[in-house]
C-alpha cells in the first residue's frame, strides 16, 4: 500500500514536469520568443499553490514535525537544510514574478532575468527533491512504524482538505505545459 511518502515521490514528479517546462520557457525567452502573460500567470499558479502551499505546506507542517517527533531536529540537519531550501525557493519565485510582470510590461531586459531566476530555480528545486527522494524519506520510512504513517496520513488529508484545491487542475496544467513548452532540440547532422 502507497505510504505518505509515497504520495510526495508522486507530487514531485509532478513538479518536475514544470521544472522541465520553466527550462523550456528560460530558453524561449533567451531566444527572444515572446511569452504571453496568462503563460507566467498558470506558471505561477502551479509553483505557488500546488509545489509551495499544497506540497511544501504537508513537509513543513506534518511531515517535519512527525520526524521531530522521532528525533530528527529542525533547525539543522537534512530538515534544517530542507527548509532553508524552501525559504530560497520562495524568494526565487518573487523574483521571477517581478522579472515576469517587468516583462510583461514591456521591459526588453526582464526576460533575461525571469530566465536566470527560473534557472537556478529549476536547479535548487532539482537538488532539492533527489535529496528528499533519496535520504530524508528513507529516513522517515526507517523511522515511522505503521501507527505513525497513518498518523501522518490523516494529517495529510486534513491539510489538503483545508487547502481545498483540485489536484486533478494541477496535474493537467504540469502535463500541458511541459508539451506545450520544452523545447525539442533537433537531431545532430551526421
Ligand atoms: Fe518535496
Amino acid at each position: 500500500m502507497p505510504t505518505p511518502l509515497d504520495q510526495l515521490r508522486a507530487e514531485h514528479r509532478i513538479i518536475e514536469q514544470v521544472l522541465r517546462a520553466l527550462t523550456g520557457l528560460s530558453d524561449r525567452l533567451t531566444r527572444g520568443e515572446r511569452i504571453d502573460r496568462a503563460s507566467f500567470d498558470r506558471l505561477f499558479d502551479f509553483l505557488i499553490t500546488f509545489a509551495d502551499r499544497r506540497h511544501h505546506q504537508k513537509e513543513e507542517k506534518c511531515l517535519f514535525p512527525a520526524l521531530g517527533q522521532h528525533g530528527v531536529p529542525r533547525d539543522r540537519g537534512p530538515v534544517g537544510v530542507m527548509l532553508q531550501e524552501h525559504c530560497t525557493g520562495r524568494a526565487l519565485i518573487a523574483h521571477m514574478k517581478r522579472a515576469a510582470s517587468a516583462y510583461v510590461g514591456g521591459d526588453p531586459h526582464a526576460g533575461t532575468q525571469f530566465a536566470e531566476h527560473a534557472r537556478n530555480y529549476v536547479e535548487l528545486l532539482t537538488e532539492h527533491i533527489q535529496k528528499e527522494d533519496n535520504v530524508l524519506f528513507n529516513v522517515a520510512e526507517k523511522l515511522f512504524d505503521d501507527r505513525s504513517m497513518k498518523s501522518l496520513q490523516d494529517q495529510f488529508d486534513a491539510a489538503e482538505a483545508e487547502l481545498g484545491i483540485s489536484p486533478q487542475k494541477y496535474v493537467d496544467d504540469a502535463m500541458e505545459m511541459q508539451q506545450n513548452w520544452v523545447v525539442n532540440i533537433p537531431p545532430m547532422n551526421p
